[in-house]
């Protein structure tokens, strides 16, 4: 008797197991899925796990995300460069007007990706092909500030140099790969059987 419960147990706990592995891997292979048309995939799939049971399919879910994301991560990075500043971290006057632009840089780009999340907030198919033009070129903004804040310390040097320029870099890729789920929901449109 005790062991046929032991042994119910096991049969249980396996099933389980067996259920949250499943529903794990199902999810994941939605966002594996949505990044595929990522450059920086791995990246992609680390950002938006959390998304996959909510957006599945739908493009026009995965561009918000991406979007959303990009958002967070340019505010973070944002706020790290202004401490930089404020701190004076930066020796050297190059490396401190480099630091003025760049956090000048960065603040457009927040408001390009703002501009960019209320668009897919309110898509329209009558509208459609114009709003893919208008996220297009706004998110295309954003990167390329933020690339316009890396070349300002192209070839500089020092610790916290380095640290920005990754966190940037960083940033550059996640908005690259927003870009990237804004342009597969530009190709395969609205209204699509997987996209509501
Ligand atoms: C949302 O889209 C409609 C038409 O598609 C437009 O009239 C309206 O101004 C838009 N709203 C915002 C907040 O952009
Ligand atoms: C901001 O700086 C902290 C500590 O220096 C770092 O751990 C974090 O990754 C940076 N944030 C971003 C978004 O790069
Ligand atoms: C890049 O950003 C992601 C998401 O915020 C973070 O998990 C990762 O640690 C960052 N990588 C670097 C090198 O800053």
């Amino acid at each position: 008797m005790r062991m046929a419960s032991a042994a119910c147990i096991h049969i249980f706990v396996s099933t389980f197991m067996f259920l949250a592995w499943f529903m794990a891997k199902g999810d994941d292979s939605y966002v594996r899925d949505a990044c595929s048309v990522t450059r920086y995939q791995d990246l992609c799939v680390h950002t938006l796990a959390s998304f996959s049971s909510t957006a599945k399919r739908s493009p026009s879910k995965w561009a918000r995300a991406g979007v959303s994301v990009t958002i967070g991560e340019v505010k973070s990075v944002a706020q790290n460069l202004t401490e930089l500043k404020e701190f004076q971290l930066l020796r050297g006057r190059r490396n401190r007007a480099a630091l003025s632009d760049c956090i000048e840089c960065f603040r457009d780009a927040v408001d390009e990706l703002h501009k960019s999340l209320g668009v897919l907030r309110n898509l329209s198919k009558s509208t459609f092909d114009i709003q893919m033009g208008d996220l297009n070129t706004w998110i295309s903004a954003a990167l390329t500030n933020e690339d316009t804040c890396l070349d300002g310390f192209e070839g500089h040097k020092g610790k916290h140099v380095k640290s920005l320029q990754n966190w940037v870099l960083n940033a550059s890729y996640i908005t690259s790969n927003a870009l990237a789920l804004v342009n597969k929901l530009a190709t395969t449109g609205l209204g699509s059987p997987t996209d509501p």
